[in-house]
């Protein structure tokens, strides 16, 4: 082992890499064949890798820029860290519980199997099943039509060959000018 080889410890199968201090967390736990679950292909992205540190979490670098604005500046609370970003300068603890291949596997399998069944090739009609169809929508628009002039906008129906329309059907009041008959003024003007 050279100097700048440093032990991974891993959580929970117990066994654990060793890692210099250039390639980061997620490079090498995939070179040493341990799954992590990785969409984004290692630039802080996805947050799908992400490892909560046990042990030793004065031995790795701090969250870079791009990782804080993936998961926020909490690493003192959460102890969790984007194992692309993080990179190993002593011997640490992580815990990869929360990555699981059969289960990640699984999930894939069913979300697959959803998009196919979305696919499915669209049911072709034949010619009676359209008629059918066209002939049905044809009766329920001529029913929507009967009904409507049946009761709705009753009040614009005619009555005694007299077009209705709205406002009451009240007459409009006359113009009295009878109490003006006096008036010399209005006389003169008329
Ligand atoms: S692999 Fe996507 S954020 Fe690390």
């Amino acid at each position: 082992m050279s100097n700048n080889n440093y032990t991974v410890h891993l959580h929970p199968k117990g066994n654990s890499i060793e890692i210099d201090g250039e390639t980061d967390l997620l490079t090498a736990l995939r070179e040493e064949g341990v799954y992590i679950k990785s969409s984004c292909g290692g630039y802080a992205s996805c947050s799908d890798c992400l490892v909560k540190i046990l042990e030793g979490e004065d031995n790795i670098n701090s969250p870079s820029f791009e990782e804080t604005q993936m998961i926020g500046n909490v690493f003192h609370i959460t102890k969790e860290r984007l194992a692309c970003q993080v990179k190993v300068e002593g011997e640490v603890k992580v815990d990869l519980s929360r990555h699981d291949e059969s289960a990640d596997a699984k999930k894939l399998t069913k979300k697959n199997n959803r998009f196919n069944k979305s696919k499915a090739p669209v049911k072709k009609r034949s010619r009676a099943e359209v008629d059918e169809i066209l002939s049905e929508r044809k009766m329920k628009s001529e029913e929507k039509e009967k009904k409507r002039n049946s009761w709705e906008k009753h009040w614009e129906k005619e009555k005694d060959g007299i077009k209705r329309g709205t406002g009451g059907g009240k007459r409009p009041k006359p113009f009295r000018t009878d109490h003006l008959d006096d008036d010399p003024d209005f006389k003169k003007k008329s």
